[in-house]
């Protein structure tokens, strides 16, 4: 981003620092206090000298007072001014994250549903912190080594003249575009490193989550040596640095070492031919140990700059340009009439070859639509995008005649309108940390009564909450009760059934509930979905049974399409099956 000076890049970057006003006015205040405090110090040690060699009691007292004064008034109100500072890296924090996540969710779901959760977390987080502490050093601290040094400089300028700040600037430049050049030739190898360190974190994320796994299989080893490869990749890049470094920043700091030496001899010089008073020598040293210090501190800040940047880099890449959901809250409202569904010749494509091709099928509303087909077959593919969830990169999908947004089409339905009036059950619903009645009021926006909740808890077999100690109240999630996998799955379901949406999309809605729940479950939803639309993906072919219509696919094909009696006839897939089901 900044390899090139480009002015709208650096409006963009600075741009979140205005966010939290008095903290960034605080900010300034302390950065010029401590920037102009060093010239302070410097003119004061200078009247204490020449008090000392006039013989001037007073004035030397005066001279050390003022030096007293500004310690003090450096430490105490230091809280405060810190304090502020971590106001304003919260304020940034809490803007970036806000920004990013919204963006997150704006991004289309094509893009998102192909990269896995690891990735954008990562992104955001390290994208998000970086970028903020950043912005903060600069406000806390890095201003106020620029205000430091120019005040070095215009000090030298007025007592030395010429001669003396030419040789400081022309040094202090020098210095500069060295370090530079260092950490440009840096800049590459820092990418590597982000680039590693994201690949570690995906790892370590992967790792925890799959905990049974690596022990059952005896695999803790192999897999920490994986992760040992990362961090040797990254220490081969960081020796590569640290010899950029030498040839750079030390050299820099020798050419600074050797003006203040020349800056003593110069001002020495002038003081024994009569020319300059003693207390000038203590001043010059003292403001180039200063300019020597800032130097560092800005080139140590530069150098934190380049690695930190290339986060806020891939959290700008991965968000400002990509494709974002067409019509989530733009296009047409979704006005429901009977549910009818109609795909023409929809393709999708994760990006790994074509899942469905040309695939063109019409789903009649207020019926009973279920999708069976061996594993892989595309039938959560085909429910995701008649979910509006995804959209095909080919084709349109119409609901009641009205298309869904595919990034291509003029006249397409808001999305959100249209997910007032569908329940989708996911395939590995997820469950948010929160008590129990807080995930079945998630879909609502209103308070149902609580002879509707038992019912819905009783219909999705879900009296097993009654059962935890706070009932309704008790906490699930990662912070409390840790749901079983078919629990999970049944509050799913109530949470569906509180909503009562007209068109209801199950994807293995029973896949981890045992004989007993399942025929109930399916029970109460044959009853709740009367004259409904319903579209059911199922393993269990018992399951399906009641459909009106049963859709075999295949390789994303369909390759039968009936009711249980005429696909039983017809001694096809479907037949088979069935056979192999129930053949014990
Ligand atoms: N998020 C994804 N990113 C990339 N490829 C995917 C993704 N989801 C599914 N696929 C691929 O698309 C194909 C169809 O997957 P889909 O999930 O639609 O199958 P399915 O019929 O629902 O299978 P199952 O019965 O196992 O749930 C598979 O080959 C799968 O590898
Ligand atoms: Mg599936």
């Amino acid at each position: 981003m900044f390899s090139s000076f480009d002015l709208i890049k650096v409006k963009k970057f600075l741009k979140p620092t205005l966010q939290e006003k008095w903290p960034l006015f605080w900010g300034l205040i302390r950065s010029l206090f401590f920037g102009l405090q060093g010239g302070g110090y410097a003119i004061a040690m200078k009247l204490a000298v020449d008090s000392v060699v006039e013989g001037n009691e007073i004035m030397f007292l005066y001279g050390v007072g003022i030096m007293a004064v500004l310690m003090l008034l450096s430490t105490l109100p230091n809280y405060f001014f810190r304090n502020m500072n971590n106001l304003y890296f919260r304020g940034l924090q809490k803007y970036f994250y806000n920004i990013y996540i919204d963006k997150y969710f704006q991004l289309e779901n094509n893009l998102t549903d192909s990269k896995g959760t690891g990735y954008f977390n990562n992104i955001i987080q390290r994208g998000g912190d970086n970028w903020a502490s950043l912005l903060s050093t600069i406000n806390g601290s890095g201003l106020q080594v620029i205000i430091r040094i120019i005040v070095a400089i215009g000090l030298f300028m007025t007592y030395t003249g010429w001669i003396g700040t030419i040789l400081v600037l022309f040094v202090f430049i020098i210095s500069f575009v060295i370090a530079q050049y260092g950490n440009k030739k840096m800049i590459p190898l820092r990418k590597e490193m982000r680039d590693f360190f994201t690949q570690a974190d995906k790892d370590i994320v992967r790792l925890i989550m799959s905990k049974f796994e690596v022990l059952a299989n005896g695999r803790i080893g192999f897999e920490l040596k994986k992760l040992d490869v990362i961090f040797d990749n990254i220490l081969v890049r960081r020796y590569r640095e640290s010899f950029i470094r030498i040839f750079t920043f030390d050299v820099q700091k020798l050419s600074i070492n050797i003006m203040q030496i020349l800056l003593l001899l110069y001002v020495g010089y002038g003081v024994l031919n009569g020319q300059y008073e003693v207390g000038l020598l203590a001043m010059v040293w003292m403001l180039s140990n200063q300019i020597n210090g800032s130097v560092q501190d800005l080139n140590d800040y530069i150098t934190d700059f380049y690695s930190r940047i290339t986060y806020v880099e891939k959290l700008r890449e991965t968000f400002d340009d990509a494709p974002l959901i067409q019509g989530y809250d733009t296009g047409k409202e979704f006005i429901y009439k009977r549910g009818d569904i109609v795909l023409d010749t929809v393709t999708y494509d994760y990006g790994k070859g074509e899942v469905l091709k040309d695939f063109s099928l019409s789903i009649q509303g207020g019926k009973k639509t279920a999708l069976v087909g061996i594993s892989g077959s595309g039938k959560s593919t085909l429910m995701k995008l008649i979910a509006g969830y995804i959209h095909p990169q080919f084709g349109t999908i119409s609901v009641d005649k009205q298309e869904l947004p595919n990034g291509q089409n003029t006249h397409f339905i808001s999305l959100k309108s249209y997910y007032q009036h569908i329940g989708y059950l996911t395939q590995e619903p997820s469950v948010f940390d929160g008590s129990i009645y807080d995930n079945l009021l998630y879909a609502l926006n209103y308070e149902p009564n609580d002879k509707k909740i038992q019912q819905v808890l009783s219909d999705a077999q879900c009296q097993f909450v009654l059962d935890f100690p706070d009932g309704l109240g008790s906490q699930i999630g990662e912070k409390g009760i840790r749901l079983s996998g078919g629990q999970r799955q049944r509050l799913a379901i109530a949470k569906i059934m509180l909503k009562n949406p007209n068109i209801i999309l199950l994807d293995e809605p029973t896949s981890a509930l045992d004989s007993f729940s399942e025929e109930e479950v399916t029970k109460a939803f044959d009853n709740l979905a009367k004259g409904k639309t319903v579209i059911i993906i199922a393993h269990r072919l018992q399951t399906v049974k009641q459909a009106d219509t049963i859709l075999v696919l295949d390789q994303g094909k369909i390759i039968e399409q009936g009711n249980h009696i005429e696909l039983v006839k017809k001694k096809g897939s479907y037949a088979k099956m069935l056979e192999l089901q129930s053949g014990f």
